[in-house]
Order: structure tokens, then C-alpha cells, then sequence
């Protein structure tokens, strides 16, 4: 099938480039020049494990990007829409860019016959339905008679996106048009797992729901982790013992310093903010936050007690990804708490394997480390706040390890001197 991709970020880069490896002739279309000729020079904006190599292999069968959607939807039977819904200051999700993508397509349906649109974007429920009114009032054309529209949430992890996109658990066709669901289905043939089909708002639900769900899991267990710390009991051999129950299961359950990333924050506060205008207040999303936003504290308070005073003491921070495996440190509990030290005099050294580049852009006046065992060398605690395995070969010595993410999930092999957040 022609596809083209509206937005080369996480989702639309690797949609695109995943649908081209199943055999899909794929364009993806991005208003940044700059991107678009990364991609066709083989260079992915984004890191992403075996992304580089795929998109080799795929460039080679006429994978490309262009800052011409003109072309690329009239070359093509269904365009992705994968463009960002960032937050405004209120928890609301801004529409500004998939509108805009909507309105530009709806100019050039106007010159071409059936095409499907997909709204891949997380957006709240409802926008779906507006995104047809546009695309209508630009093309002079009418749904479902002249073209389709979609809704198709992503649910793919940052560090093993390419994964989840070859076995999702599961593909959710949101539409009320057979012609459209059908064309779709056709699209992930060859994909092993459930369709579910289901009209726009429930797919647009299902992926809100599903975020949210995971990080209730995560405050839950943060929050049961900080009980436990204060009546010495080991969060994770509890956390193994519910896990082990079918009915719950044992992902997610990692105690810590809470959940970062451009996707939970963003999801569970847009949720929030969608439910509050529909006039229902939302206690449990309410306190999921809370508790997210609390869970950085934690962490400081425990160093305070080690330590005493901060000033001037020389802390090691290894880790500064939202988690392992990227180099994406948007909203990662890092960031808070790197400010936080700084507030307190600290002398901070950092070290993470991916995300320095990003940070050193936000704090260049720091000091960075060349490896983990450097940073570590002369400091007076070193704090681990990423889940990157590595950190595990460190040698520690007897310097105060304080572990934020978990990353020393069982006894063995712990340093000397060791304390989880909330185990
Ligand atoms: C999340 C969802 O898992 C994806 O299904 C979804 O598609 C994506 O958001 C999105 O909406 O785009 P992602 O943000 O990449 O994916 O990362 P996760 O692996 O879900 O981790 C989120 C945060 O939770 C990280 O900060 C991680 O360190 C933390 N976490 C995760 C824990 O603290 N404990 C755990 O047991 C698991």
C-alpha cells in the first residue's frame, strides 16, 4: 500500500519506518527541513535501538522523507497523522499542529479521489470528530462518502519501540466506516494479535486509559514502597509476591522514584483536565500525580539524613534518561532533582550514557563525567536515577549509594554501602 506519515517524532518515525519494512511503500513528511534530511542521509533524529539499521535497509526500497505533503498524500491511499499534542500550563493537550496537518490534507483531497486519514497523535476524545469537520470544511468533500478517517492510538515504549511495533499486543481501529476500518485491517495484515475495532472516542479512550492504568500501577506501588521503607520492609520481595497474581501481574511494579517521559505526565494531566470540563473530578488520576510529583522528595530527604548539610558536598548523579535505553530526558524525575541540589549547594558531577548531550544544553555550567566510575570517584554519595543495567558493574567502594530506579532490584551484587528510595 502507499502510506504517507505526517510527523517524523517517535510515533511517526518508527510507524513509518516499521510499515516500510512489512512492504509498504512509505513517505514521511516533516515541516523541519533539518530532520527530513537527516532521514534521507540515514540518520534518525531520534536514538531508538536498531533504528539506524532499519532505516538503511528501508531507504534502499524507497523509504523517504520530504517537507511536500502535497505530494506525499497525493502519492498516497492513507496518511498517518503522528504529530505532537504537547501540554499547555493547565494539563490540557494544544491541537495547533494536528490541526494544521488536518487542514493542509483537507486542501488536497480537494484534488484527489478516496484517501483515508489516520489520527495516530494521542488525542483527547472527541478530537477525532473535529479533525472531520476540518478536513470537510478543506476539501469541500464529505465523510465517509469521499474519504475516511481513523483513529489508531500507539502504544509503543521509547527504548523498545521498534519491538512493540512488530508484536503490539494488541491494534485498535477506531472509525465508523466498514470501507476505512477494512483498508486498515488489511495495512497490519500479518500482524499477530487482536483487532479490535471500536468508533473514535473509544479508541482515543483506550490509549488514555491504558497510560493512565500503567501509571496508577506505578504510583500505587511508589506508594506502597513508601510505607514499607518506614516499616523496614523490602518493597520488591512484596511487589514479587503481588506480581506474582495472575490477575496483576508483575510489570510495572517497580518501585522508584516515579514515572517521567513525554507520555505519562502529559496523558494522566490531559486525561485529568478532559474529565474535569466533562464535569466529573477525577480523585484517583488526581492522587496518581501527586504522588509521581512527591516521589523526587523522597529521595532528597533520605540524602539530607545521610549527609546533613549539602553544601558543598560532592554528589554523583549517574543517570539522567527518564529511563534506560534513550536519550529522551523530557520530564525525568533527574532533572528535579539535579535543581533541587543546586538550590542546596550542592557539587554536582553527572554521568548518563545517552542523555548528556540534552542536559548539558539545559545546564552547561556542570560538570560532566566521562564514565560512571569517574563520577563516582571523590563523591560523597552517589545517586542513581536512571534504570541503566550498567550501573550495576560500577565499582562503589564504600561511597553512600542511594538507589532511585530500582536499578539493584535484588540483594545480591548491592554496594557496600546501599539504600533504595523505597525499599
Ligand atoms: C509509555 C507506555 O508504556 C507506552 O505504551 C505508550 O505508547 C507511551 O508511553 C506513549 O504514550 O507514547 P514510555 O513513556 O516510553 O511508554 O515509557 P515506559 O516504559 O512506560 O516508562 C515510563 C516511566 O515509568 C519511566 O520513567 C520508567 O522509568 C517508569 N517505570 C516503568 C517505573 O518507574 N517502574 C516500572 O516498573 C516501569
Amino acid at each position: 500500500m502507499n502510506v504517507s506519515v505526517s510527523g517524523t517524532g517517535y510515533v511517526g518515525l518508527i510507524q513509518g519506518v516499521g510499515l516500510a519494512k512489512k512492504g509498504h511503500s512509505v513517505t514521511c513528511v516533516d515541516i523541519d527541513r533539518a530532520k527530513v534530511e537527516s532521514i534521507n542521509a540515514g540518520v534518525p533524529p531520534i536514538y531508538e535501538d536498531g533504528l539506524k539499521e532499519l532505516l538503511a535497509e528501508v531507504r534502499k526500497n524507497g523509504f523517504k522523507a520530504t517537507d511536500d505533503i502535497r505530494q506525499a498524500v497525493l502519492n498516497s491511499d492513507i496518511t498517518f497523522v503522528c504529530v505532537g499534542t504537547p501540554s499547555s500550563r493547565h494539563g490540557e493537550i494544544k491541537l495547533h499542529q494536528v490541526r494544521q496537518v488536518a487542514r493542509e490534507i483537507g486542501e488536497v483531497l480537494r484534488e484527489k479521489d478516496y484517501h483515508v486519514v489516520v489520527i495516530k497523535s494521542t488525542v483527547v476524545p472527541g478530537t477525532t470528530e473535529g479533525m472531520i469537520e476540518l478536513l470537510e470544511e478543506h476539501s469541500g468533500k464529505s465523510y465517509p462518502k469521499d474519504f475516511g478517517v481513523a483513529m489508531n492510538p500507539e502504544f509503543l515504549r521509547e527504548g523498545s519501540a521498534l519491538d512493540d511495533f512488530f508484536s503490539p499486543d494488541r491494534v485498535v481501529i477506531g472509525s465508523t466506516d466498514k470501507r476505512t476500518r477494512d483498508l486498515i485491517r488489511k495495512l497490519y495484515e500479518g500482524f499477530d494479535c487482536e483487532v479490535v475495532e471500536t468508533n473514535f472516542r473509544e479508541a482515543e479512550m483506550i490509549k488514555y486509559a491504558s497510560n493512565a492504568l500503567l501509571a496508577t500501577k506505578l504510583s500505587f506501588i511508589n506508594e506502597v514502597g513508601n510505607v514499607c521503607k518506614r516499616m523496614g520492609i523490602d518493597t520488591n520481595v512484596v511487589a514479587k509476591g503481588v506480581g506474582l497474581d495472575h490477575r496483576i501481574g508483575p510489570k510495572f511494579l517497580r518501585a522508584g522514584l516515579g514515572f517521567g517521559g513525554s507520555c505519562f505526565p502529559k496523558d494522566v494531566s490531559a486525561l485529568m483536565h478532559k474529565a474535569t470540563e466533562s464535569g466529573y473530578y477525577p480523585r484517583v488520576l488526581r492522587a496518581v500525580l501527586d504522588v509521581n510529583r512527591d516521589q523526587p522528595g523522597k529521595l532528597l530527604y533520605l540524602l539530607d539524613n545521610k549527609l546533613g548539610s549539602l553544601s558543598g558536598k560532592r554528589i554523583a548523579i549517574l543517570g539522567l534518561t527518564f529511563k534506560e535505553n534513550t536519550d529522551d530526558v523530557r520530564e525525568s524525575p533527574s532533572l528535579t532533582i539535579i535543581k533541587d541540589l543546586l538550590m542546596e549547594h550542592a557539587d554536582l558531577v553527572l554521568f548518563d550514557p545517552m542523555g548528556m548531550p540534552a542536559v548539558m544544553q539545559l545546564f552547561p555550567q556542570l560538570q560532566y563525567a566521562q564514565s560512571a566510575q569517574h563520577a563516582v570517584h571523590g563523591a560523597d554519595a552517589v545517586l542513581l536515577l536512571t534504570e541503566w543495567p550498567q550501573f550495576q558493574d560500577v565499582d562503589y567502594g564504600d561511597v553512600y549509594v542511594l538507589d532511585g530506579k530500582n536499578v539493584f532490584n535484588t540483594k545480591d551484587r548491592r554496594p557496600k554501602n546501599y539504600e533504595g528510595i523505597c525499599w
